[in-house]
């Protein structure tokens, strides 16, 4: 036997047992005649003790190195009063060895495996396999494992049924560039791996299999962020004769199910509810993080008669005012309202952040203040909910700009500045009834907010079918029936109720510029099976790796991915992308072009 107990598992109890562990050499104390080694596994580590009552072991000891596996044969002592290790589980034992063997020795290592020591970034992902070991990297893999499997017994509860999808696909319309594979048998023919089974699970649906999901790993070639992986996993399911309440009742339930059983957090559900234009009234953006308020306000109304003239010129020009309180933002100095909290909003285009300032007994201080009458200021810190003590900090653009740089600046008062948001405080929220459609400047056309097989909201049904289709035919303001999980300003899923209806789907494509062609050529199987018997269906997809990096409170997902990409999509460790055979370009008729010309 290799082992009897792993090196997390003994305990006082253990006593006088006579046993067995494997594992790696943590590190080793060395005094001579005697001698501590902490032997480690994922479960855990136990102190090993070498004394000169085995004194061929204790030679052997002496050139044990770190990193190298052992196992252990021995007899479990308690440890002196003094020695033991409240610290540690199995603190009130060691293991007297008796025999040992090296299974494995280590060449010399690139880093210490600790959580402790400070490693830089591509240390860690050249050499991956040791960074698991450490035990914070075995802790955020067992919690994913946990959450999934929680999520496929919810499932299975459900009545859902686990289906497997092609890899080997045709590209799907989820926004991203595809990864393709080129066949070899149909020359200048491609897969494209999906960017997610969206057309699949629909496809299910279409199949009568009622109720479909899937650990689906998905992949798009898209700029990578710290919350965004070429390839991903999405929890992807699809259900059929169900409307958006009972998506939602599933994947509310999927979700506390994930929270419980990965970091032992009760989730409150229902989760709250808010539409779209809500979100952005008050949070300027569409995935609001509610562990705090500071909710934002539009005092266009209030400010179009006022004499400082960068409102009164935004609101001329069709633009807006928004305000919010920053409570306690009496005390903030010029250099954090004008320097700290500007370089927050310039990103989003904001040309300037204006502040007014409350003093203690009620009078405004700050630049713009004399362009305004006390009645005003009264009328805008009413609406804004400041009092004295407060500061009030405000944009005036356009309604995007105004709305995305205040969100920022809502953010960082909330999440930094401010510290209201605790990283331990979970707040779902649902944002629905999303725009269907975004006009492109760029490409001078509609596109889908969510993607094309949405459907629309069903208020808005009758005008979208007659609707024209250029910029100002008012689709901008048709909402879709899609819906997003937020969690603490991440949008964390994403679904929507389908379309089942293949006129509407039709017109949604004539929406999107899709000529009859490029409609029969991408989805032609898709909308020929829509005309078939198609149930009405809805579904979602909450995005596991983002789902449990913020459960542990990690920013970035590859914390929580096994073998994860850099910034610029290489695995360092295996160095993937590489070069192939130039036999293999060959075979598949490809020429190896030079790059981008
Ligand atoms: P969507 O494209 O919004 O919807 O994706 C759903 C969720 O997947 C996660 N996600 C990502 N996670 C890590 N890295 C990425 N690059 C990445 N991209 C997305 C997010 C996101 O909320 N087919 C639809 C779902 C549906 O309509 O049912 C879809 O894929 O958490
Ligand atoms: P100015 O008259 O340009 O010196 O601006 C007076 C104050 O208004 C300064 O505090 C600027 O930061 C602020 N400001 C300028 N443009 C805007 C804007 N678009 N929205 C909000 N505040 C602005």
């Amino acid at each position: 036997m290799k082992r009897t107990h792993t090196c997390g598992e003994l305990r006082k109890s253990d006593v006088g047992e006579t046993v067995t562990l494997s594992g790696w050499v943590q590190n080793r104390r060395d005094h001579g005649s005697l001698m501590f080694i902490d032997l480690r596994d994922r479960y855990g580590l136990t102190q090993i003790v070498f004394d000169t009552a085995r004194p061929e072991a204790l030679k052997l000891g002496h050139e044990v190195r770190s990193e190298w596996v052992l196992q252990v044969a021995g007899k479990v002592l308690a440890r002196p009063d003094d020695m033991v290790n409240p610290k540690m589980d199995t603190g009130e034992i060691e293991l007297e060895v008796d025999s040992f063997s090296v299974l494995s020795r280590s060449i010399a290592l690139p880093f210490e495996v600790d959580d402790y020591a400070k490693v830089g970034e591509e240390a860690r992902m050249t050499y991956r396999y040791l960074d698991l070991r450490r035990p914070q990297m075995q802790r955020n893999l067992a919690t994913r494992h946990r959450v999934v499997h929680a999520i496929r017994e919810t499932m299975d509860k459900h009545g859902f049924l686990e289906i497997e999808t092609p890899i080997l696909a045709k590209s799907t319309p989820e926004g991203a560039r595809d990864y393709l594979v080129p066949s070899r048998v149909h020359w200048g023919s491609y897969y494209a791996l999906p960017q997610s089974p969206q057309i699949f699970k629909q496809l299910c649906m279409i199949g009568g299999l009622d109720r479909y999901y899937q650990i689906a790993r998905c992949f798009r070639d898209e700029d990578l962020r710290a919350d965004r992986q070429p390839e991903f996993t999405q929890l992807d399911l699809e259900m059929s004769f169900a409307d958006e309440e009972d998506v939602f009742r599933v994947c509310e339930d999927a979700m506390t199910a994930a929270f419980k059983a990965g970091i032992g957090v009760d989730i409150q559900s229902p989760f709250p509810r808010m539409s779209h234009a809500e979100a952005m009234a008050k949070y300027g953006c569409d995935k609001p993080d509610l562990r705090f308020g500071l909710e934002l306000h539009d005092l266009t109304d209030l400010v179009r008669e006022v004499e400082f003239k960068v409102f009164r010129m935004a609101v001329e020009q069709g633009g807006i005012v928004k305000g919010i309180a920053i409570p306690g933002g009496e005390a903030f100095s010029r250099r954090d309202l004008d320097v700290e909290l500007l370089d927050i909003a310039k990103p989003y285009g904001a040309r300037g952040l204006a502040w007014v300032k409350i003093a203690a007994g009620g009078e405004y201080a700050g630049a713009p203040v004399k362009f305004f009458r006390k009645e005003q200021l009264d009328a805008i810190a009413g609406r804004l909910g400041a009092k004295p003590g407060d500061a009030m900090a405000f944009s005036a653009d356009t309604a995007r700009v105004a709305n995305a740089s205040l969100a920022a600046v809502r953010n960082f008062l909330g999440q930094v500045k401010l510290g209201l948001a605790k990283p331990d405080d979970f707040k779902f929220t649902w944002v629905t009834e999303f725009p269907a459609f975004e006009w492109s400047l760029e490409d001078r056309r509609w596109q889908s907010s969510h993607h094309p097989f949405t459907s629309i909201h069903p208020d808005d049904v009758e005008f979208m079918l007659s609707a024209g289709l250029d910029a100002d035919s008012g689709l901008g303001r048709v909402r879709s029936a899609a819906y997003d999980l937020v969690l603490n300003g991440t949008e964390t899923a994403s679904g929507s109720v389908r379309i089942h209806d293949s006129r509407l789907q039709r017109k949604v494509f004539q929406v999107l510029n899709l000529s009859e062609e490029q409609i029969k050529e991408r989805f032609g199987f898709f909308t020929d099976a829509l005309r078939y018997g198609t149930p009405p269906h809805a579904g979602i997809a909450p995005g596991i790796d983002r789902i449990v990096a913020m459960m542990l409170g990690y920013d970035n997902i590859r914390e929580v991915v096994a073998f994860p990409k850099n910034a610029k999509a290489v695995d360092l460790m295996s160095d993937a992308p590489g070069r192939v055979d130039a036999r293999q370009l060959r075979e598949l008729g490809i020429r190896n072009a030079e790059g981008p010309s």
